[in-house]
């Protein structure tokens, strides 16, 4: 028998990357995707099938997708990865940039998930897998963007997940507390659109790498490495049952707490933390 098959975004480095090297180890058939396809070279090596894929371009998905239908017959997982933190004060980025952030973090997902699923309904399974963070339940000043479009799959994926159940289909999503990789110096070359207004001293001092070395970004308070995001997701889709979402490193009993924080308490903690010197 044909070994399963898994489509992955975003794999030119951190999660995406060490995902697909975990499917591998397990046996899969994995379609590694980027942008820049020269980037997957050391996945090819590996043995996994590459491809060029920006989540951006619809015919492009297409395309992606096509090429396994045609090429495995299957497709039973898609690991939908790809994704980058455009932060700022709110009133300092764009609008075009909070546009491009839900088009990549959000509509990419959304893209690739309507591209697959015609192929899991007529096979009778599948598993889809959306990369959220734990920004996708509660959330940091300084990262309105990036928080708003993780909200937005948290909040799609959960509709999903019980519209396709009678398909035989599972919706995870997988909420990653900070993690160390390319993500930190992504973000704060995003950092270049933004309209400084001279109003927010406070997010030029925490987001300043020499001061705090990206420690309020991938680099946070129990920061893990991608490898151990990389196996929550092989697990949960090699799991009978699924969760509906996993969250990733030390911070599960926090979120926890913090949902049960009045906002005003927690506004205050977030005051203290922008008078940081
Ligand atoms: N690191 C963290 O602290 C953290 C925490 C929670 C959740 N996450 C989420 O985890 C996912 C992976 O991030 P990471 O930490 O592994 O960061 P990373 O090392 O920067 O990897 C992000 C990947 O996404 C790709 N990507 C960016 N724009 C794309 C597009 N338009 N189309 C296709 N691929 C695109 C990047 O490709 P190029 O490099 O070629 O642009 C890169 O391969 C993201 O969804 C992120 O939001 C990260």
């Amino acid at each position: 028998m044909r070994s399963p098959t898994v489509l992955i975004t975003g794999c030119a480095s951190g999660i995406g990357t060490e995902t697909a090297r975990a499917f591998d180890e397990r046996g899969w058939t994995v379609y590694a995707t980027d942008p820049d396809r020269d980037d997957l070279e050391a996945l090819a090596e590996l043995g996994c099938e590459t491809a060029t894929l920006d989540v951006t371009d619809a015919e492009q998905v297409d395309t992606v997708v096509e090429r396994i239908d045609d090429e495995t017959g299957r497709l039973d997982c898609l690991v939908n990865n790809a994704g980058y933190g455009q932060i700022g004060p709110v009133e300092e980025v764009p609008t075009e940039a909070v546009e491009r952030q839900f088009d990549v973090n959000t509509f990419g997902q959304h893209r690739l998930i309507r591209a697959a699923l015609p192929i899991m309904r007529r096979q009778g399974h599948g598993r889809i897998v959306n990369i959220s963070s734990v920004y996708g339940r509660t959330f940091f000043p300084g990262q309105g963007a990036y928080t708003a479009s993780k909200w937005a799959i948290e909040g799609l994926s959960d509709a999903l997940r019980v519209e396709v159940s009678d398909h035989g289909i599972d919706v995870v999503l997988i909420e990653p507390g900070p993690v160390e990789t390319n993500f930190g110096n992504r973000a704060l070359a995003e950092t270049d659109r933004l309209e400084e207004t001279g109003a927010y001293d406070w997010f030029y001092r925490l987001f300043d790498e020499d001061r705090y070395d990206r420690r309020f970004l991938d680099k946070a308070v129990g920061y893990i490495q991608p490898e151990r995001v990389a196996d929550v997701i092989v697990d949960a889709v090699h799991a009978k049952n699924p969760d509906a979402r996993y969250v990733v490193g030390p911070w599960k009993y926090q979120l926890w707490l913090g949902s049960l924080v009045p906002t005003a308490v927690r506004d205050r903690l977030f005051e203290t933390v922008k008078r940081l010197p």
